[in-house]
């Protein structure tokens, strides 16, 4: 566990050191979970946008995309249940003054009695070698068993007053199981309150003419107040879906875990608008899809599952998320839910204005279904990231960090350098350039020595690099570097596009999901 702590730490400062993130405003000291993306990290984000978009817009016939404003009228926030409902339940403790969420605090403890249950099957493991039955083992240890019991008692607690909102009890757990603040480690706790996690700001100029609005805390309702729009100027028919990228706002109260929890993010929703009845069957399909869309970066399979929900919200009648493996544990990265006909019959009943589909093969009219997919953009570049950071022991005692990157998402694809600064190399390195430029995202480097050049290439996970030495005026060859093995072959100038195109493309992408 505590490796796996320092190995966050250190992706965190290679994010940092590399142009990946950085602290919003740090001349400043920083601004709470309010994160920059830099020179790389942008490139990483604007790909793995790219990806989501065009595997939506491009391979699906019926999805189109829109672009909706972030502030809208704030009583799209009422009819959808944001105004009453988006809250969190929040704590102070009176000696530190720190604010918390009540339910972390809980899962925190319930955390600390699993993890004293992995110690036991770890020591165990140690003990008896090959021969170790772990399934056996959880089930019949004495300390392992009571462990759990206790996990298993706070555990329904704690379920049961979150779904009841019950802030008296979330207050009652946290005295009976005598939960400290870690910073003043004492018990001197406030009562738990609700705390709405919508930004609220004034439009409009004049003090009696302004109007309390929100920052979006989602962007799926732009899609929804759009949807006879979209479906009207597109004549759509149902099954149609609707996508798009955007910020969103939430005033996390603790916001953890580098850019998992932030207060202005980024998501990729997509509203599927379906017949009534229809919906479970594109629930399934929607499932299966983006699972696949995901195990298409070769991250890993093993890293990915999903988190059915047994305890749905009012209006759904089906919803998962799919995790993935952080070094901190499986996190939800994205989440794909059945809305029922919720959001569009609310902003009809709000606005007042008819917002009906009429499907011509049933001849009727009817409030179209939706199964919404919606996936954080920073928790995709975050399980990138980590799923790609590597420090590896070379041969010969040196070591080197590198990002084994997606290539079709990798910020640079090739570096160009010329193995020295004269001899006609650096004009050869340019020509050869400005050849692959249109196509690929290239960087050229003359400074230093090659070795520290392909280190540098490795750690913002460029997958390829080009080295032009005297070789190369000669015969027009080059040395082409693989980014995973290391491996250099000589090839042909004239066949550095298709090599690195077939490699890099998000085309062999996207056809990987077809
Ligand atoms: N429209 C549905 C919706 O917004 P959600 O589960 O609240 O559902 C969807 O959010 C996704 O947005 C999450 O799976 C996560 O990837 C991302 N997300 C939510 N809150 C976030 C935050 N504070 N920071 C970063 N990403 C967040």
């Amino acid at each position: 566990m505590a490796q796996k702590e320092d190995v966050f730490k250190k992706i965190v400062s290679h994010a940092k050191e590399y142009g990946f993130v950085f602290p919003s405003s740090e001349i400043y000291d920083g601004l709470g979970a309010v994160y920059d993306y830099g020179q790389n990290g942008v490139e990483l984000k604007n790909n793995i946008k790219r990806y989501w978009w065009e595997a939506m817009t491009l391979l699906h016939e019926n999805i189109v995309g829109i672009d909706s404003a972030i502030f809208m009228h704030p009583t799209i926030w009422k009819a959808s249940g944001h105004v009453d409902a988006f809250n969190d339940p929040l704590i102070d403790n009176k000696d530190s003054k720190k604010r918390y969420r009540a339910d972390v605090l809980i899962e925190d403890e319930i955390a600390k009695i699993e993890e004293k249950i992995d110690k036991e099957v770890a020591k165990a493991a140690k003990r008896f070698g090959d021969s170790f039955d772990e399934a056996m083992f959880r089930q019949t240890n004495g300390r392992v068993l009571e462990h759990q019991q206790k996990r298993d008692v706070l555990h329904s607690r704690y379920e049961k007053a979150m779904n009841d909102n019950d802030l008296k009890e979330l207050r009652q757990i946290i005295e009976d199981y005598a939960i400290v603040d870690p910073i003043s480690g004492t018990r001197n706790w406030t009562d738990v309150r609700q705390f709405n996690l919508m930004f609220k700001t004034q439009m409009g100029s004049s003090a009696d003419a302004t109007m309390d609005v929100y920052l979006r805390p989602e962007t799926a309702q732009g899609i929804f107040v759009n949807f006879l729009n979209v479906q009207k100027t597109g004549r759509m028919r149902l099954p149609f879906g609707i996508a798009q990228i955007g910020k969103a706002f939430r005033n996390e109260i603790v916001a953890r875990q580098f850019i998992f929890r932030m207060r202005e993010f980024e998501q990729m929703e997509m509203q599927f608008f379906v017949r009534p009845g229809e919906e479970l069957d594109y629930f399934k399909f929607w499932k299966e899809t983006r699972l696949k869309w995901h195990k298409a970066l070769g991250m890993g399979d093993e890293k990915y599952r999903f988190h059915d929900h047994e305890k749905l919200a009012h209006y759904a009648n089906a919803a998962t998320d799919i995790e993935f493996q952080m070094p901190f544990g499986f996190k939800e990265v994205e989440g794909i839910h059945s809305r029922t006909n919720f959001d569009l019959s609310q902003h009809e009943k709000f606005s007042g204005k008819k917002i009906q589909y009429f499907d011509p093969e049933l001849n009727e009219s009817y409030t179209p279904y939706v199964i919404e997919t919606s996936i954080g953009v920073d928790r995709m570049f975050l399980s990138v990231l980590c799923s790609s950071y590597e420090e590896q022991q070379l041969d010969g005692g040196d070591t080197r960090v590198v990002l084994h990157l997606p290539k079709a998402l990798a910020p640079v694809k090739c570096a160009i350098l010329p193995l020295v600064k004269k001899d006609g190399m650096p004009e050869k390195a340019r020509e050869i350039m400005d050849m692959l430029k249109f196509d690929f995202a290239c960087q050229y480097e003359e400074k230093d020595t090659v070795g520290k050049r392909y280190r540098r290439q490795d750690a913002i996970g460029t997958p390829f690099c080009i080295t032009i030495d005297g070789q190369t005026l000669q015969d027009n060859t080059v040395t082409l570097r693989d980014r995973d093995t290391m491996q250099q072959e000589r090839v042909a100038i004239s066949e550095l596009p298709r090599i690195i195109g077939e490699e890099c493309s998000l085309n062999n992408l996207l056809k990987k999901l077809v």
